[in-house]
Order: structure tokens, then sequence, then C-alpha cells
């Protein structure tokens, strides 16, 4: 694989799944690597492993949900490592939301973590990015932003937002010297995939994962999207008329 550009990167949700996997390559191609989430003992471990490995990393725990909590994190992390490069907005949170028994609450927890959360990481990064006319921001989407799937409207309405979020951000960062890439993965083997009992086809583990997000971002991608069969299906089901959806989603895509 091409060598990653980066020489440090933050990735926030790096105490499991994705993330963690996304962290441990970049470090083992001699990225030194900022983690953040809530559980510090998680972070902690990764990061000796790092350390172990010959790699640098350094951790701050922070709540997603907690945007001055997020902006400390990201700046601690700025004054361990250096400059910041690369930030992988990677953090998240599923949560069903069925029809009947609809929460506000959930709605807000959702979007506060998978959404106002990468704001929050974004803004902490940006200026200095800005002011080296050099950087790069990738958010971790989902390819259930591409539609509403019954029971899970928070969640794919959070992805959705952040995807759209960034995509607003990719024309005007660009001439400034900073890329964006938005990914978009389908099924991956993961503690947020485990508590689900739905059937979640063409399932990849998190380091084949990581390593097509991290090819991505290496190569200045706008988009990541994987894997191809899961993609497909839904650029399908994105294009599908209002009413044929609505019959087929509760049978076929209801989570
Ligand atoms: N697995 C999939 O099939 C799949 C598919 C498409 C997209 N994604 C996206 O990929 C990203 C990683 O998910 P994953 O599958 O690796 O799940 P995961 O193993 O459950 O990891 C989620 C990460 O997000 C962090 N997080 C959750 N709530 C947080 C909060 N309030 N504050 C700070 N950190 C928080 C968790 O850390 P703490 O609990 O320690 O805070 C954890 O490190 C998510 O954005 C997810 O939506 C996953």
């Amino acid at each position: 694989m091409k060598r990653n550009r980066a020489r440090s990167a933050i990735v926030t949700g790096a105490s499991s799944g994705i993330g963690a996997a996304l962290a441990r390559q970049l470090a083992g191609q001699g990225v030194r690597v900022g983690l953040t989430a809530r559980r510090l003992d998680r972070l902690e471990g990764l990061a000796e492993s790092i350390r172990a490995a010959g790699g640098e990393a350094a951790v701050a725990p922070a709540d997603a949900a907690d945007r001055r909590a997020t902006a400390g994190a990201i700046a601690r992390l700025e004054r361990e490592l250096g400059p910041i490069d690369l930030l992988i907005a990677n953090a998240g949170l599923g949560r069903s939301s069925p029809a009947v028994g609809f929460s506000a609450e959930v709605v807000e927890e959702v979007v506060r973590v998978n959404l106002i959360g990468a704001a929050a990481a974004i803004e902490g990064v940006l200026p200095g990015m800005l002011a080296r006319g050099h950087g790069q921001i990738v958010g971790i989407s989902s390819l259930a932003g591409f539609r509403g799937l019954p029971g899970s409207s928070a969640y794919c309405a959070s992805k959705a937002g952040l995807s759209t979020l960034l995509e607003g951000l990719r024309p005007d960062l660009r001439r400034r010297g900073v890329l964006v890439t938005v990914v978009h993965p389908g099924f991956v083997r993961t503690p947020m995939t485990e508590a689900s009992r739905h059937v979640q086809p063409w399932m990849m583990d998190a380091d084949r994962a990581a390593a097509i997000i991290l090819k991505g971002i290496a190569r200045g991608r706008r988009r990541v999207d994987f894997p191809a069969p899961t993609l497909a299906l839904m650029r399908l089901v994105r294009f599908l008329p209002g009413s044929v959806y609505d019959r087929l989603a509760p049978r076929v895509l209801s989570t």
C-alpha cells in the first residue's frame, strides 16, 4: 500500500472497532497517532501496544457529545503530537429508533455523537490546517446514510447529515489545501454490529475495512464507499420510488 503522507493523525472513537484498527495501521505506517474516545483504559491499552511495536501514540479521553470536552482533547493531542495533518472523525453510536415509541431524545443522542461530535473535532483541527494550507479531514459515515431505513431513522439521518456536512465543506477547503474524504462503509464486524440480531450481508472484519479506508485516504479520494455489493444494493435502494420503497423497506430493510 502507498505510504500515508500524514505525519500526525487524530482518530476519534479509537477505543474499539474500526477506529482502533485505523489507529494501529496508521501507527504501523509511521504516523504519530492521537487517540480519543470515552474509555480511557481502552485508549491506554491501545497506545501501549502501539508504543511496544515502535510507534508513537498519545491519548486524550472525551465524550463526543460534549463539544467543549472534544475541543480540549483535540488541543491536548495537538500539543503532544505537533501539527495534526489528518483527522479521522470516526466516533459513532448506533441506536435503534423505531417509529412506534419514537423518541426525540434518542435522535438527539445519536446526532450529538455522530454529527455534532464530528463537527467539534473538525473545528478543533481546521484552523491549524488552514494556517498551514495542508491537511485532510475524513468522516466515517455509512452506506446507511443513503436512505432512511425503518428502525434506524436517527442513525441514518445522522450519517446523511455527516456526509452532507463534509460535502459542503469540501470545495472551499480543497482550494485552501485541505482535502475532505467521506467514507461510507457497509457492515463491518465490530461491537456495534455484534449487538445487532439482524441479517448483515457482506460483512468484513475491521482490519480489512481500515486498510480500504487508509488506501482511499492516502490517494486523497473524495469518497470511499465499500464493499461493492452493499454499495450497489444501497444505490438501488436510494433511487427506488417512494411507493415501492414503502412496501419493500419494512420487509427487507428493517433493522
Ligand atoms: N460496524 C459497521 O458495520 C459500520 C458500518 C458503517 C459505519 N460505521 C461507523 O464506523 C464508526 C466506528 O464504528 P464501529 O463499528 O467501529 O463501532 P464500535 O466498535 O462500537 O466503536 C465506536 C467508537 O465510537 C466511540 N464512541 C461512541 N460514543 C462516543 C461518545 N459519546 N464519545 C466519544 N466516543 C464515542 C466508542 O468509544 P467509547 O465507547 O470508548 O467512547 C468507540 O471507540 C462509527 O461512526 C460507525 O457509525 C460502522
